[in-house]
């Protein structure tokens, strides 16, 4: 991919929060998008700021069915493959359906891609594949045991793109998401991940829960650093860059105490009032792994990654993006 050339990107998931957000920026550098989404977490509100332009098509479709794959690829360059079902308790409740979603479906993209013969397939993997693995920072090639559900789907996800790879020539990277945040992301409904639901509940005078006494720690990685890795992702040439997966994330570990300190704090500059809201703390969650901290070694070197937003950076953004949005 040169910069100066037009192509033709698929953002499986565009309706969620990082595919909307990468449906946005590609869009910004004039390439054209396409969209397939069947908004089972996604919403159409997230398409607003884009969902006029001429290069801009919405398939509403749904990964689990071949035909519309097949459809969403026709012509398409590059795949950016963020379409699944998230959350680890949502697994645990109902593994069939995220088998099918981010198991079924994702080997459905592969088919479609390769017959399509795309020039990469880019997708969203997950930090949850190390699984118990305790040794920190995670690197790539040491991983665990899976501990739930969602976990096995997003490892299978990496064993199929290998075999697509050798098996087809498939050009595919796995891009192993670290708690990603910013804006767009849902603060509703019960798998809603913990910084816009805690910013959503500060923002309403309610007392955030956290699971367990608050010293777990995660490598919590804002929405412009993945963009970041998706650009790098279908932009480098060179071929011992692909078939392979990198970490996604920021490189640095912060507790859920200290998120719940910097969220107060920049909360409290857009209302005084929420430096009164009490935190509450209750019992540790099936599945949760305690500590998540990623080597982005890997990313520097192969992909010339540069992370710019740290947690407190990309907070602030996002807090201003939740406030001037959804107050
Ligand atoms: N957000 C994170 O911290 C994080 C961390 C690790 C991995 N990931 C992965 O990144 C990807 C994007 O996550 P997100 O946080 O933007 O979630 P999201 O729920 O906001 O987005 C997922 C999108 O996929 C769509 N989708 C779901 N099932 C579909 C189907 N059967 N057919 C078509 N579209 C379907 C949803 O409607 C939604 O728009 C997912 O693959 C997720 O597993 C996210």
């Amino acid at each position: 991919m040169e910069n100066s050339d037009q192509y033709k990107i698929l953002v499986t998931g565009g309706a969620g929060f990082i595919g909307s957000n990468l449906c946005e920026y590609f869009l910004g550098l004039d390439h054209k998008v396409i969209c397939l989404d069947n908004f089972s977490t996604g919403h159409r509100h997230n398409l607003k700021n884009f969902i006029e332009n001429p290069n801009f098509k919405l398939i509403e479709g749904d990964i689990r069915n071949i035909a519309d794959c097949a459809l969403a690829v026709e012509g398409v360059d590059y795949v950016l493959h963020q379409a699944a079902l998230g959350s680890v308790p949502r697994s645990i409740n109902d593994p069939i359906t995220s088998n099918e979603v981010n198991v079924s479906g994702f080997l459905n993209m592969l088919v479609a891609s390769r017959d399509a013969k795309i020039k990469r397939f880019v997708y969203a993997a997950s930090s949850s594949t190390y699984g118990d693995s305790e040794g920190l920072p995670k690197v790539e090639e040491v991983i665990g045991k899976p501990l739930s559900p969602y976990a096995i789907t997003k490892y299978v996800n990496e064993l199929y793109a290998e075999i697509f790879s050798r098996t087809y020539g498939l050009e595919t990277i796995g891009l192993r998401y670290f708690n990603v945040f910013g804006r767009k992301q849902d603060p509703n409904g019960a798998y809603a991940a913990v910084i816009p639901k805690f910013v959503m509940q500060f923002m309403n005078y309610e007392s955030p829960v956290i699971n367990g006494d608050g010293n777990y720690s995660r490598d919590f990685t804002y929405i412009d650093n993945v963009i970041q890795m998706n650009k790098l992702a279908i932009t480098n040439q060179n071929p011992d860059s692909i078939n392979t997966v990198y970490n996604t994330a920021f490189g640095d570990r912060n507790t859920l105490n200290d998120l719940v300190g910097y969220l107060k704090k920049y909360l409290t500059e857009y209302d005084p009032k929420i430096a009164d809201v009490e935190v509450i703390y209750g019992a540790s969650r099936a599945g949760d792994i305690p500590h998540s901290l990623a080597s982005i070694n890997k990313a520097k070197k192969m992909l010339g990654y540069n992370p710019k937003y740290s947690l407190q950076e990309g907070l602030k953004e996002a807090v201003k993006w939740y406030w001037d949005n959804l107050k």
